[in-house]
């Protein structure tokens, strides 16, 4: 993984003469710490996540592992910055969430990450071009022709450029996820949380959208973490984090 390490990252820093072996950008991307999240309705309090410690470092492709109701998607939308924790402290780029004014942090969640789900979350009334331009219009700055030209070139890197005027109605699971996947690309993200992308596909096409993401990883650098049930998928990334009741077992 080394060569995605680019010393040429926004963030990199020359190390000081003693600090050791540690690549330049050593900086994990996300950190949690002691990270606790309950839930609290009328009647009952779950603890989803129990005092979860981690850390996802540039270029990595990690999966997330557990038996359903673990907390694995409570973490992926705290990692997300989509919800906070009760206790504890994420850190984005070794700062802590909590330090961000809200506007930087709306700037994190729209520039950093892509989220990609397990039911696609496309819009059926709309082309899979317009699906994908769709995060865009959030961007400040962006002309409605680079909006489109980013559109097109995510449609073309997960091979979907024949299909951009077809609504996703028209088109297999594979094809709809392979949409979502460039939607969350087209704002080019750091990283990819992708909860179970692969749960509503048959092992052909979950085979396809794992290559994809897989691709993505290791030849521009994406940093992936994803929820699956697929052993088998999971030991193709190069960490596996196993979820248990809301604590990390492995
Ligand atoms: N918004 C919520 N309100 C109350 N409880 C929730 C909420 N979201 C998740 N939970 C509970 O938190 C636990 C973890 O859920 P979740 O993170 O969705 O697990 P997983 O993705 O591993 O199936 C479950 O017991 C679930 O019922
Ligand atoms: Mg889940």
């Amino acid at each position: 993984m080394a060569n995605l390490l680019t010393s040429s990252a926004p963030d990199a820093r020359p190390l000081p003469a003693s600090s050791g072996p540690a690549p330049a950008d050593a900086t994990p991307v996300l950190r949690l710490v002691d990270v606790e999240k309950v839930y609290q309705t009328d009647t009952i309090e779950t603890v989803a996540l129990n005092r979860v410690n981690l850390v996802i470092n540039r270029g990595e492709f990690v999966s997330v592992m557990g038996p359903s109701g673990c907390g694995k998607s409570t973490l992926l939308s705290l990692m997300g910055l989509l919800d906070e924790p009760t206790s504890g402290t994420i850190e984005v780029d070794g700062r802590a969430v909590r330090s961000y004014t809200d506007k930087e942090l709306a700037g994190l969640r729209n520039l950093k990450i892509g989220f990609v789900f397990q039911s696609y979350h496309l819009i059926n009334d709309l082309a899979v071009l317009d699906n994908v331009e769709l995060p865009l219009l959030y961007r400040p700055g962006l002309s409605g022709k680079e909006r489109r030209q980013r559109a097109l070139a995510a449609l073309d890197k997960v091979g979907l450029s024949a299909r951009t005027t077809h609504f996703p109605s028209q088109l297999s699971g594979g094809q709809r996820q392979r949409v979502a996947i460039a939607r969350a690309l087209a704002g080019n993200p750091e990283i990819i949380l992708a909860d179970e992308p692969t749960g509503n596909l048959d092992s052909v096409m979950g085979e396809e959208i794992m290559d994809l993401l897989l691709g993505l990883n290791e030849r521009e650098g994406v940093t992936i973490v994803m929820v699956t049930h697929d052993e088998r998928q999971a030991m193709k990334t190069e960490r596996v984090i196993r979820f248990f009741d809301g604590s990390q077992v492995g």
